[in-house]
C-alpha cells in the first residue's frame, strides 16, 4: 500500500497528486472530500508520510463508529470518573498523536457538542480530558475526511460553520472513479496482486473481464472494484464473475423470505415483515458504513454482538469477502 497512488496518474488525479505534495510538507489542515470508497484514506497516509511528520503517528479516529460520549474520550480522553464507566486515566488521540498527524474520518458525524470542542484545539491547540481540569497543549496536524457535502449540513444546521472554515483551509477532492476510468486497468493490477498475495493464490484476469470491469460505473468507488477482484480470488477464478459477483454484497441475500410470495393479510404479521425489511437495511448500511466491522456496528445499533451475527445470517446479508475467511472461523467454533 505504499505507492498506492501510483497507479492513479490519469488527469483527475494527477491534480490531486500535485496538491498532496504541496500541502504535505506544510502543517495546514485539510479537509478531503470525496464519495465512500474513493481513496480518501489512502490520500491522507500519503500526506502523513510526506509530511516531515512522517516518523511520528499517524492516527486514525472514525467519528461515525462512536456514540458521544466514547468519542470525546478517544478524540481528548478522560479522567478517572469523568463518566460512568471510566476507571483509569485514558490520554485521547489529541495527546497520543503529539507532533504526528490526526486523520478525523467522517468528520460529518461529530456531535455540535464535540465540533465546540473540535474548533477549541484547532484554534489554539488547547484541550482538556473528559471530567479533566487541567489544560493541555497539542501539536497534531489534522486530516479529516467526509463523504457528506458539509455546506448542506451547516444549512441543515448540523455542522458549525466556523468549524467548516478552520477544517476547509485546503480541500482536496478525490474523484469518483467513474470519472477516471483511464486508472481502472492499473487498479486492477495492483488489486490483483494484493488479493493474490493475501489469499494465497495466483488468480488472472482475462480480457473479457477486463473489459466488463472497466466498463462498470462503480457506484462504490475503488472499494467497490477491490471487493470484486477479492471475491474472483477467494470464489476461485474469473469464471465465477457472473452478474451476481458485480452486485454490491447487501443486495444479494441468500433466499428472499417464504412471506414474499404469499400475500400477507394479517396485521401482526404485515408489522413483523415491515421490522423486519426495516432492520435489515438498517443492518445493512451499518454494516457498510463500519465497513463490516462487526464490533462496531453492534455498539451503534446497540444489540450485542452475538445478536448482530445472529441477524447478519438471519437477514441473509452476504459479507463481502475480505470476512469470507473471518466469517468461516467464526462458524466453525
Ligand atoms: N490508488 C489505490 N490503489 C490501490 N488501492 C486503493 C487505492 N485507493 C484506494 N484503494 C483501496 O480502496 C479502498 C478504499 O479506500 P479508502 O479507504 O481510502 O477510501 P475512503 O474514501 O476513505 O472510503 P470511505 O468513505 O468508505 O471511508 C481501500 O481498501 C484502499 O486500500
Ligand atoms: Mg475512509
Amino acid at each position: 500500500m505504499t505507492d498506492a497512488l501510483e497507479v492513479c496518474t490519469g488527469p483527475a488525479m494527477r491534480a490531486v497528486r500535485d496538491l498532496i505534495a504541496k500541502v504535505a510538507t506544510t502543517n495546514a489542515t485539510v479537509l478531503l472530500t470525496g464519495e465512500s470508497g474513493v481513496g480518501k484514506e489512502v490520500v491522507a497516509r500519503a500526506i502523513h508520510r510526506a509530511s516531515p511528520r512522517a516518523g511520528r503517528p499517524l492516527l486514525k479516529i472514525n467519528c461515525a463508529a462512536l456514540p458521544d460520549e466514547l468519542l470525546e474520550s478517544e478524540l481528548f480522553g478522560h479522567q478517572r470518573g469523568g463518566f460512568t464507566g471510566a476507571y483509569r486515566d485514558k490520554p485521547g488521540k489529541f495527546e497520543l498523536a503529539q507532533q504526528g498527524t490526526i486523520m478525523l474520518d467522517e468528520i460529518g458525524e461529530v456531535p455540535l457538542r464535540l465540533q465546540a470542542k473540535l474548533l477549541h484545539v484547532l484554534q489554539d491547540g488547547e484541550f482538556t480530558r473528559v471530567g479533566g481540569e487541567r489544560t493541555l497543549q497539542t501539536d497534531v496536524r489534522v486530516l479529516a475526511a467526509t463523504n457528506r457535502d458539509l455546506e448542506v449540513e451547516i444549512g441543515r444546521g448540523r455542522f458549525r460553520e466556523d468549524l467548516y472554515y478552520r477544517l476547509n483551509v485546503i480541500q482536496i477532492r478525490i474523484p469518483p472513479l467513474r470519472e477516471r476510468r483511464e486508472e481502472i486497468p492499473g487498479l486492477i493490477d495492483a488489486l490483483l496482486a494484493a488479493a493474490n498475495a493475501q489469499y494465497g493464490r495466483r488468480v488472472e484476469i482475462g480480457p473479457a473481464v477486463r473489459r466488463r470491469l472497466a466498463e462498470h460505473s462503480w457506484p462504490g468507488n475503488i472499494r467497490e472494484l477491490q471487493n470484486v477482484i477479492k471475491r474472483v480470488v477467494v470464489l476461485g477464478g474469473v469464471a465465477r464473475l457472473d452478474g451476481e459477483l458485480m452486485e454490491p454484497p447487501k443486495v444479494a441475500p441468500a433466499a428472499a423470505p417464504p412471506s414474499a410470495v404469499e400475500p400477507l393479510t394479517g396485521l401482526k404479521q404485515i408489522a413483523r415483515r415491515a421490522a423486519r425489511d426495516a432492520e435489515r437495511l438498517a443492518i445493512a448500511d451499518m454494516l457498510e458504513r463500519t465497513r463490516w466491522n462487526r464490533t462496531k456496528a453492534a455498539r451503534m445499533l446497540q444489540i450485542s454482538y452475538k445478536a448482530l451475527l445472529y441477524k447478519i445470517v438471519d437477514c441473509g446479508l452476504a459479507s463481502p469477502a475480505r470476512d469470507k475467511e473471518e466469517d468461516l472461523v467464526a462458524t466453525a467454533s
